[in-house]
C-alpha cells in the first residue's frame, strides 16, 4: 500500500549532488579532504576542539569507551531506553552495561537512580538525549564528578539540540552522532565523535583507521613513510564520498531544525484536543530538535494495533525506541519500569522538513478516528 504520509523524509537537493560530483571528480574518494572539510565544519557549529568522522554512531560510541579504556570487567551504566547499539558498544569492549531508568516525562537518564548503581567497577555514564531532547546533564555531570567516572554522550539523535546553552554532544568528555536516515540531517549511514580532549581525540583517530596513520596524513607529508600499527585498531573511519554529502547537509541543518520545531508546535495543537494522546514533554532546561516526534498513547489503546490501522488509512507510525533491559542479548536482571512502559506505549509519528500542515491534519484525523476505534474496541 502506498504510504502518503511516511514516518520521515530525508532532504536533499542539487547541494549534495554538485558536493558529490566535486568528489567523485577528484579522483579522492575513501577518507581525505572532504572528511577533513567535514569535520570542521561540525567542530565550528559546535564550538568544540576535535571532531572524527566514523562510520556511523556505533562504532563513534566503540570508539569513545575504548579511548577512556573500557575493558572486561568493567560496568558503563547507560540510559535504558535507547537504540541498543548505546548498549552493544559496551559489549564490544567486553564490558557490563548496566541499565538505568529513564523519567517518564522526558524519556532521558533520571540523574535521581543514578547513585545506586554506581560501585567500584563503574567506568563511565552514557546518558542519551533521546529523540533530540538533551538529558539532565548538569546532575549528570555533577554525579560523574563525584565518583570520578567518564561522561560519554549519546547524542546520535540530537546534533543542534542545547542542554541550556551549550550543545548536546559537548558537555560530556566526549560526544558521539549518528548521521543515520533518520537523523536531523543525514549521510545514509556515518557518525562523529566530538572531544575537547586532545589527547582522547588523538587515540579516537587512531583506533578508527587500523591504529595506525591515515592515508591523508600520509599523502600531506613529502617524505616517503611506512606507517606503522601501534593498537589494534578499527576500520571505521568515513568515506569522502560519505562527507560530501554530510558538507551539504550540514549547510542546511539549522533551516532543518528551525522547520521542525514549528512543525512540533502544530502537532502539540493538534495533539491537544485529543484523548488518550500525550504529547512529547519538553523540559525547561532544553532545546528540543525534534529528531522524532514521540507521544505516548493511553494504556486502554492497543498501540501496535493503531500502527496498523494508520498504515492502512496511508500514515506511517513507529514504536518510539527499545528497552535495552528487556533485549536478550544483555541478560540483565536490572529493572527500568519507566523505560518499558514508555516502549510499550510510545508512538513516533510524521516528522521531517518537507511535512506540510496539511499533512498533519490527513494524520492527526486519522489518528484521532483509529483511537476512537480502538478505546472501544
Ligand atoms: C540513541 C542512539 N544511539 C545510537 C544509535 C546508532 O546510530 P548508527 O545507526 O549511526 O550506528 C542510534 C541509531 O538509531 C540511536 O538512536
Amino acid at each position: 500500500m502506498k504510504l502518503e504520509i511516511p514516518l520521515l523524509k530525508p532532504y536533499f537537493d542539487t547541494d549534495e549532488l554538485s558536493e558529490l560530483e566535486r568528489v567523485l571528480d577528484s579522483g579522492w574518494v575513501t577518507q581525505g579532504p572532504k572528511v577533513n572539510e567535514f569535520e570542521d565544519k561540525i567542530t565550528k557549529y559546535l564550538g568544540i576542539k576535535y571532531s572524527i568522522a566514523v562510520t556511523n554512531c556505533t562504532s563513534a560510541l566503540h570508539l569513545a569507551l575504548l579511548s577512556i579504556d573500557v575493558k572486561k570487567g568493567d560496568e558503563v551504566l547507560v540510559a535504558d531506553y535507547t537504540f541498543p547499539a548505546t548498549g552493544h558498544a559496551v559489549l564490544y569492549c567486553r564490558a557490563k552495561p548496566i541499565f538505568v531508568d529513564v523519567d517518564s516525562k522526558t524519556y532521558n537518564l533520571n540523574p535521581e537512580v543514578i547513585g545506586e548503581k554506581i560501585n567500584d567497577k563503574t567506568k563511565a555514564i552514557i546518558p542519551v538525549h533521546t529523540f533530540g531532547q538533551p538529558a539532565e546533564m548538569d546532575a549528570i555531570m555533577e554525579i560523574a564528578e563525584d565518583h570520578n567516572l567518564r561522561v560519554i554522550e549519546d547524542a546520535a539523535c540530537a546534533l543542534g539540540a542545547k542542554y541550556k546553552n551549550k550543545y548536546a554532544g559537548t558537555i560530556g568528555d566526549i560526544g558521539c552522532f549518528s548521521f543515520h536516515a533518520r537523523k536531523g540531517i543525514t549521510t545514509g549511514e556515518g557518525g562523529m565523535v566530538v572531544t575537547n580532549n586532545k589527547n582522547l581525540a588523538e587515540k579516537i583517530r587512531n583506533l578508527s583507521v587500523f591504529g595506525m596513520s591515515s592515508a591523508w596524513d600520509r599523502e600531506k607529508d613529502d617524505r616517503f613513510i611506512i606507517p606503522k600499527f601501534t593498537e589494534l585498531g578499527y576500520n571505521y573511519k568515513m568515506s569522502d564520498i560519505t562527507a560530501a554529502v554530510g558538507v551539504a547537509q550540514l549547510r542546511k541543518l539549522d533551516k532543518i531544525l528551525e522547520r521542525k520545531r514549528t512543525i512540533a508546535k502544530y502537532w502539540d495543537e493538534k495533539l491537544q484536543e485529543m484523548e488518550f494522546i500525550e504529547a512529547p514533554y519538553v523540559s525547561e532546561n532544553a532545546k528540543h530538535i525534534y529528531q522524532s516526534y514521540v507521544v505516548l498513547v493511553d494504556k486502554r489503546i492497543n498501540r501496535n494495533e493503531l500502527i496498523m490501522m494508520l498504515v492502512e488509512k496511508g500514515v506511517q507510525t513507529q514504536i518510539g525506541t527499545y528497552a535495552s533491559h528487556i533485549q536478550h542479548v544483555y541478560n540483565s536482571t536490572q529493572k527500568c519500569p519507566n523505560s518499558l512502559d514508555i516502549f510499550n506505549r510510545s508512538l513516533a509519528i510524521p516528522m521531517y522538513y518537507m511535512l506540510e500542515e496539511k499533512d498533519i491534519d490527513v494524520a492527526a484525523t486519522h489518528l484521532k478516528k483509529a483511537v476512537e476505534e480502538l478505546k472501544w474496541a
